[in-house]
């Protein structure tokens, strides 16, 4: 990885603060189908062309110097879409994995997922779980793929797990429930990007949301490049945080 200061003038460049990076991106990769139907084509073929979309922000993450990006590829409720377009996302998916895993390490990237990987097709998990081995060592960039995943379906997991280690009640605390996501060891995100001009959640990351940017962008997700990436985190740089206290002079929030 290069140089602090190279780092510094690159963000300059961009018109960025490198000393506001966002830790966490989170990103709603939607409007495949749209960009698809603009062209006279199968929703199929806007998934196929969504990956350069992915290649493109991971690149601009770690130019970036995001450490975390967390990319919703499949939602729990996705299940109901017909069945050739499931199955033609799960194989474009281990397909990347394949072609895409080795260039990815040599990027200093780990792969991981959140979701219920276990109702992927074998052939996913199997891939999923090498691609996981083979970076593991990887430090420059976490990239996790919510697959199979909802809020509602982790959160649910999460209470079952806390009843299930014999908690009692009044120990049950956010910190508790926050150990018991699949994020347990990742930061919240400060930014959430969606594409595609859908104003929505769709049932992700609810709970590590509480106090996050949104960035809703018009571009559908195939369109979505380095510009684009570079334009979200240049709008949440411009945002005020102030997590429900009040800021001083110096734009801190205030402590008593
Ligand atoms: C996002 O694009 C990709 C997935 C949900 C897998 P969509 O497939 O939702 O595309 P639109 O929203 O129908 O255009
Ligand atoms: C959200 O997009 C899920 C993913 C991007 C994987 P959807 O296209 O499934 O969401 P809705 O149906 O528009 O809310
Ligand atoms: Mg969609």
């Amino acid at each position: 990885m290069d140089s602090n200061s190279d780092h510094h003038e690159r963000c300059e460049a961009w018109g960025l603060d490198s000393s506001r990076i966002p830790k966490h991106v989170a990103i709603i990769m939607d409007g495949n189908g749209r960009w698809a139907k603009e062209r006279g084509e199968s929703r199929v073929f806007g998934h196929i062309n969504g990956i350069d979309s992915v290649r493109l922000s991971v690149e601009s993450a770690l130019e970036l110097g995001v450490k975390h990006l967390t990319l919703y590829a499949f939602s729990t409720e996705n299940w109901n879409r017909p069945k050739e377009e499931v199955d033609a996302l799960m194989d474009l998916l281990v397909d990347t994995l394949v072609k895409e895993v080795s260039e990815l390490s040599n990027k200093g990237v780990r792969l991981r997922t959140i979701g219920d990987t276990a109702a992927l097709p074998d052939s996913c998990q199997a891939q999923l779980k090498k691609a996981a081995e083979s970076t593991s060592h990887q430090n420059q960039l976490e990239l996790i793929l919510a697959l199979s995943y909802s809020s509602k379906w982790e959160m649910v997991e999460a209470v079952k797990s806390i009843i299930a280690s014999g908690r009692k009640a009044e120990d049950v605390t956010a910190e508790v429930i926050a150990d018991h996501l699949t994020t347990k060891d990742v930061p919240d995100p400060e930014l959430m990007i969606r594409t595609s001009g859908e104003h929505r959640i769709s049932n992700f990351l609810l709970w590590q949301m509480a106090y996050t940017e949104f960035h809703f962008s018009s571009v559908l997700w195939p369109d979505f490049g380095k510009e684009e990436f570079i334009g979200a985190i240049r709008d949440y740089q411009n945002r005020e945080r102030r997590f429900g206290g009040v800021l001083d002079t110096n734009h801190n929030v205030q402590t008593k």
